[in-house]
């Protein structure tokens, strides 16, 4: 046991290779695929090509996240990204489902909706995006750090209309089981649907889900109650990004409404909070900040998993020191299909490509990303 002349023995060294028991699954390691939209997924139904992608990227006894998946017509805003409101795209998710699971990995859904992060092009009969809010979001540039983004008028959801998009959820999520995934992943951050109701710079409603932290948050939590509902708990996760400003949905209080959440969430047991650190700026732009996660990670009963701009090296320090129990690695997951075998020898990562982030090619920055008994010879390197 743990001899330290063992493999097992090196791994017990790195915290992040450590085993960890999230609810009912056993994970054999703590280096999560983070949710990572590749808008290849065309017409919204998700592609062969996703079954080599994500089986990839799976481990046995790993976690992985799939991108954010839409949960109606009126959910999107990108091009080619994935649904899962309709059977076709639900049995399209199948395959893939079974090839990550015939790795042994552990496979949860996120389920989304842009809310006013989208224009008339996306939307059924040309209709205007649905928001919090009729305030309209002024152009962006993608996480790209290159393409703009346009965006129409937002038309605010009436009281009466909420409780269909949060069935929108339930469907949803009853989807992903049907699809094979073994949970959800509810979408609430960012600046989409959920963060428009979330957060103060957005939400200007005078009804019951707008002003005070409670009604703000109340759209929100009914559908973690909806989803949990339906598909049980402890088969739920939410993604949450307190501190972030994207898409002009910031807020004046992050931490208040941090701890609000995970306060209102312990009451429904679900089994995730998953939380961006306050050092992303952008999607995929950090800086040193004062402000942590440490209150929400204290007061969340659940399993507590931090995303943003970690290392191999920070990544074992957060588990090391307790500040989380799993950490969700994006970019260089993307670039590195078998990162937790990387992170174990401590080796060199490859570089990723940010041109190729968003490209719809099935192959080209998606698949091609080379394993590390293929990079002999290859120069590719960490930025
Ligand atoms: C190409 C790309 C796509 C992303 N798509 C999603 C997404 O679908 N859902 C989501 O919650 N976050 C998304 N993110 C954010 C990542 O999950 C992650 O939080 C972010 O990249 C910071 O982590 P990192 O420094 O490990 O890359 C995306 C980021 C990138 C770079």
């Amino acid at each position: 046991m743990g001899s330290e002349t063992t493999e097992e023995g090196d791994k017990q060294r790195i915290p992040l290779l450590t085993p960890y028991k999230m609810g009912n699954f056993r994970l054999s390691h703590r280096i999560v695929l983070a949710p990572l939209t590749r808008q290849r997924s065309y017409n919204n139904v998700p592609q062969p090509h996703a079954i080599l992608y994500y089986s990839q990227r799976a481990t046995k006894g790993g976690f992985l996240l799939a991108e954010a998946t839409g949960v109606s017509d009126t959910a999107q805003g990108y091009a080619n990204t994935p649904g899962i409101w309709t059977k076709e795209q639900t049995d399209a998710w199948k395959p893939i489902v079974e090839a990550v699971h015939a790795k042994g990995a552990v496979f949860f859904c996120q389920i989304w909706h842009v809310g006013r992060v989208s224009n008339t092009g996306f939307q059924p009969n040309g209709q205007s995006p649905i928001s919090s809010t009729s305030k309209e979001l002024t152009p962006q540039l993608r996480a790209n750090g290159v393409d703009m983004a346009r965006f129409s008028p937002p038309r605010r959801l009436r009281t009466d209309e909420i409780p269909k998009i949060v069935n929108d959820f339930r469907i949803a999520a009853r989807n992903a089981i049907e699809a094979g995934f073994d949970g959800v992943e509810i979408h609430g951050a960012h600046g989409y649907l959920l963060e428009q109701f979330f957060k103060d710079q957005a939400n200007d409603r005078t009804d019951q889900y707008g002003g005070s932290l409670e009604n703000r948050c109340r759209f929100g939590l009914e559908v973690v109650e909806a989803v949990s509902d339906e598909i049980g708990a402890g088969r739920v996760g939410i993604r949450l990004s307190p501190f972030a400003n994207y898409m002009q949905s910031g807020d004046s209080n992050p931490e208040a409404l941090g701890l609000y959440l995970t306060e209102a969430l312990n009451k429904y047991g679900i089994l995730y909070c998953h939380m961006v650190e306050p050092r992303m700026i952008s999607v995929g732009v950090k800086s040193e900040c004062s402000e942590s996660l440490a209150p929400m990670r204290k007061s969340f009963k659940g399993t507590f998993i931090v995303a943003g701009g970690y290392d191999r090296e920070d990544g074992n320090k957060a588990v090391a020191e307790n500040r989380a129990d799993l950490v969700a690695y994006g970019r260089h997951f993307l670039a590195n299909p078998d990162l937790p075998k990387r992170f174990e020898l401590d080796a060199p990562l490859n570089k990723y490509e940010r041109e190729t982030f968003y490209t719809p090619d099935p192959v080209i920055g998606y698949t091609d990303y080379p394993f590390l008994e293929e990079t002999d010879g290859y120069r590719r390197e960490v930025e």
